[in-house]
This record gives C-alpha cells, structure tokens and sequence, in this order.
C-alpha cells in the first residue's frame, strides 16, 4: 500500500475527523486543502514559498501535463517531484474533468473518449488505461480513476449510464495500475458519480468500495448547483465510504465548503478559487472577500487581512497592492495569491485545531459571521 490514513480524534460536537494521511513523500495532516499547480506550478508560487505558509500537498493535471510538456519528458526529469523541485507529496487528477470541461466537441465510448486538444486542435483519445499510464509517467503519490463528471442538472438515466461506466473505468485502471506493480508507490482512488440523486451517489459509492481502493473522492459536485444540494449530496454518500480510508472532495476551496465539508466527514480538498481570484485581484480575508483594485483602497495603508501574519499583509498595503495591480505588475498577483493560499491553509489548520478541541461547530459559528456568511 502507498498511503495509510491514520485516525486520530473525531470531533465530538460535529463528527469532523482529524487525521494523518501517509505518503512516499511524507506525512499530510488532514483535513486539507490542497493548491492547485496545473502545468506542474502553482501560479506565481515558488516551492520553497508553497512550503513556507504550509502547504502539505498539491494537485496538479493530467491533462495538461500530457499536451505539454509531455508525460515522456516528465519521466525522463525524474518525476513530477523533480522536475518541479518539489519533495512533497503530489496528488494528480486523472484527465476526465478536462477532457468534460475544456470542449465541447467529444465522443464517449465505452473504450474511452474521442475529443479535440484545447491548445490546437488535433484529434486526442484518453482512456482509463492510458490516463493510468500517464500518471504513473508523473509519479504522483496519489492518483485518480479516469472519470466522467456528468453536469448538473442531467436526467437520471444519463447519471445512471455515466456512473456505471465510470465504475467500469474504475475497475479497468485498476487492474492496470496493480498489474504494473505502481501500486506499491502510488495510490489510486476511485471517483464517486451520481448527480444530484441520493441512490445514485449510493449506488457509486457501493460499487467503488466494493473494487477496495485505497482512498476515495467525490466528484461531479461544485459544478454550479446550490450549496446546499452540494452539502445534501455529501450526506448520502460519506455513510457509505470506509472510515479506514480518506475522502476527497474535489474542486472546492470555498472557506464555507470547505468547513461545511469538514464536518460531513471530508479529509482532502483542492481548488483553483483561491489561486485565480487572487490574479484578478480579489483576497480572501477573515471579514470576507475583499476586491483590492477598488476606488476605496487608493489610500488605504493598511494590510489586505489586518488579522494575518502571511508575508504579503506583515510588508505591504492595500494601496501598494491596488496600485500594482492598476499598473499590471506582476508582484501584485505574486501577493495576493501568497495571501490568499496562507488564508486558505491557515484556515484549515484552525479547523484541525476545532476537531482536536470538539469545538468545530462553535469555530464555525465565529467564522461565518465575520466573513459574512450568516446572512440567512
Ligand atoms: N475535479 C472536480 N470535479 C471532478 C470530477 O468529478 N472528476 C475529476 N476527475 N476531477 C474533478
Ligand atoms: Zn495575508
């Protein structure tokens, strides 16, 4: 086995468990969020500053790492480790949220998808097999099946379809994974479907423990549908996930998600939000959103999070920041990124914090009104 989750304390006031995940490149205390480095970087982030504020692992792509560079020449630098002077661990996404997302013009067989590469055009297919090589090409601690994520809203038949033959997906990269023997480095999850209907998600889930993958995620959620459908969908499905084994929601990395997550019983999470909002000038801070390039920061000298220690708000000002950004300079994305990401990984160190002290209802009660969220 490649990765062992280790139970340490479950919350006694929400459920929320606080764990250790173990990984051929060390030990990642959970729940965690996860920053994204698509292309093998996390935008305008050094690795050395990925480790400063925290960060215990990352995600990066398939999909793009395949078209460019090209998983042969990963391999041939020695791993995604290598090539991108990171020695912690690495979890990649299979390729089938990409190849769903990226375009529109695609055809799914049973074999696996036909479609169009985002870059130029030429004819590509992806499969469970192949995306199972191309991981293992990367060398990523932890893996995931090639999946598809359906939309939301699609009918019932169509996630019914879908889910079975993602579980067929499943089982075939499975084999292909143990046979090539990586599995004894690497570690392959298999990837709950199932829309927005209760059964489904139960059926998925059943299906795929069943096959006894060494984690589990949940996708096919954060697509656009309601929060609270997101949260109704998590309920019918991390009953039926072992407790010996970690769970990983993906694609979210919103703080109230992320926390509401949490206390549903998820381990790991990972999102583009905070990296690609902090480009467009927009920080996450502890009295909420905060959109730095407005009229009212001009001559504001205070720092973007008044209650954040991270590099960016211990050196710099709002209307430094404002005025980099006004002027396309690169430091002022260099900033708010560090920030958004220290805000992100700092929050869920306070969460694990909460599990160990059985008092993450009560933190979240104090999260939620100073960023605003207890609105309703
Ligand atoms: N990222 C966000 N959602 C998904 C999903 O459903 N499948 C995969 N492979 N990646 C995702
Ligand atoms: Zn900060």
């Amino acid at each position: 086995m490649a990765i062992r989750y280790e139970h340490i304390h479950t919350c006694k006031q929400s459920g929320a468990r606080l764990g250790r995940l173990h990984t051929p490149h060390g030990v990642i205390e959970t729940p965690i969020f996860m920053p994204v480095g698509t292309l093998a970087t996390v935008k305008t982030m050094t690795p050395e500053e990925l480790a400063d504020i925290g960060s215990q692992i990352i995600l990066s792509n398939t999909y793009h790492l395949w078209l460019r560079p090209g998983n042969e020449l990963v391999k041939e630098a020695g791993g995604l480790h290598k090539f991108m002077n990171w020695d912690k661990p690495i979890l990649t996404d299979s390729g089938g949220f990409q190849v769903f997302s990226l375009q529109n013009m695609r055809t799914i067989e049973e074999e696996g998808v036909h479609f169009r590469s985002h870059l130029d055009g030429s004819k590509l297919f992806l499969s469970p097999e192949k995306s199972m090589k191309i991981q293992h090409d990367l060398g990523a601690d932890i893996i995931m099946s090639f999946d598809e994520c359906a939309p939301i809203p699609a009918t019932r038949d169509y996630v019914k379809n879908s889910l079975e033959r993602t579980t067929r997906w499943a089982e075939r990269g499975l084999e292909y994974h143990t046979k090539s023997g990586k599995d004894k480095t690497q570690a392959l999850f298999g990837i709950v479907q199932g829309g927005e209907y209760p059964d489904l998600r139960k059926q998925s889930a059943k299906e795929l423990t069943s096959l006894d993958f060494p984690g589990y995620s949940i996708g096919g959620l954060s697509v656009g549908e309601p929060k609270p459908l997101m949260y109704e969908m998590l309920e019918e499905t991390v009953p039926y996930l072992p407790e010996s084994k970690p769970r990983y929601l993906m694609g979210v990395g919103s703080p109230d998600a992320l926390i509401e997550g949490v206390i549903r019983g998820i381990d790991m999470f990972d999102c583009v939000l905070p990296t690609r909002i902090a480009r467009n000038g927009t920080c996450m801070t502890s009295n909420g959103r905060l959109v730095v390039k407005n009229k009212k920061y001009e001559r504001d000298f205070t720092p973007l999070d008044p209650n954040c220690d991270c590099y960016t708000c211990k050196n710099y000002t709002r209307a430094y920041i404002r005025h980099l950004f006004k002027s396309n300079e690169i430091l002022g994305a260099r900033l708010t990124t560090y920030h958004n990401l220290y805000f992100l990984l700092n929050l869920m160190e306070d969460v694990r914090k909460a599990i160990l002290n059985d008092s993450l209802l009560d933190f979240k009660e104090v999260f939620f009104e100073a960023y605003g969220l207890n609105k309703e």
